[in-house]
């Protein structure tokens, strides 16, 4: 049983082609790796799946758990269990952690989620992301998502600007709510693959899926001989 089924996707954005073409699938239960070079699609994967409507779908389609999702509004598909970790969130003015913690919530306060991310109490009464480094935005969008508990996560760069002493924090808060669930993570360098348990990775050239295969082993390649290598893989394929 898929969780999530990309069939063909084409997406465009300020009439710029982003996606190309592109399919993946991701089984009940299982975390892929998004890997790729700058500019190859990956945010724009993530932002088209959670709807936002500046990524224009000019063909294919978004299938999860079976229903496709293509054209629902964002808030249907936050409602299908659909939840974010963005690369870059926006600095909320006036809205502090705590009190969207407070509404997220269910069965755990704003204090207890906070500890978890190693937040002293005061950061709860911080308006969100304002103010905070790089390495304190990815551990906000996760008190966030702890807060959330989606059945699909989408992780755009969670270990990007995080400390040596805090990766291994953020790694195994991602374990813990991807436990029993499905999801992408995108990851530049790989850092956070110490941590956290994926079943299998994909690299995205140019807007669509080059190759697929184990996540440590296709790391591995690419730290050592660079994207290039997927190009080649893709050729070797006949694509
Ligand atoms: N809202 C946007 N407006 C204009 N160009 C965009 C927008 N979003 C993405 N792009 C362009 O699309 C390409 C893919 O971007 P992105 O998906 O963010 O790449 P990455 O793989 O680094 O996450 C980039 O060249 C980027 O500049
Ligand atoms: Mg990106």
């Amino acid at each position: 049983m898929l969780a999530l089924e990309v069939r063909d996707l084409v997406v465009e954005v300020d009439g710029r082609r982003v996606l190309d073409g592109l399919n993946l699938e991701v089984p009940k239960g299982e975390l892929h790796v998004l890997f790729g070079p700058n500019g190859s699609g990956k945010t724009s994967l993530i932002l088209t799946i959670l709807g936002l409507p500046q990524y224009k779908v000019l063909r294919g389609q978004i299938i999860l758990n079976g229903e496709d999702i293509t054209f629902l509004p964002i808030n249907e598909r936050v409602k299908r269990g659909i939840g974010v970790l963005f690369q870059n969130p926006p600095q909320i003015k006036g809205v502090r952690l705590g009190d969207v913690l407070k509404k997220l919530a269910k069965d755990e306060t704003p204090m207890e989620i906070a500890r978890k991310v190693n937040f002293p109490a005061f950061y709860l009464d911080r308006e969100l992301n304002c103010g905070f480094s790089g390495g304190e935005i990815r551990r906000c969008e996760l008190t966030q998502l702890m807060a959330q508990k989606p059945s699909f996560l989408l992780l755009d760069e969670p270990d990007s600007g995080v400390d040596v002493e805090n990766l291994e924090l953020v790694g195994s808060i991602i374990n813990e709510l991807a436990k029993g669930r499905s999801g992408i993570l995108i990851t530049h360098l790989g850092y956070i693959l110490r941590y956290v348990e994926a079943q299998r990775a994909h690299v995205i050239l140019n807007g669509k899926i080059a190759c697929s295969g184990r996540p440590i082993e296709i790391l591995d390649h690419i730290l050592r001989e660079g994207y290039w290598w997927c190009d080649k893989c893709k050729e070797m394929r006949g694509d």
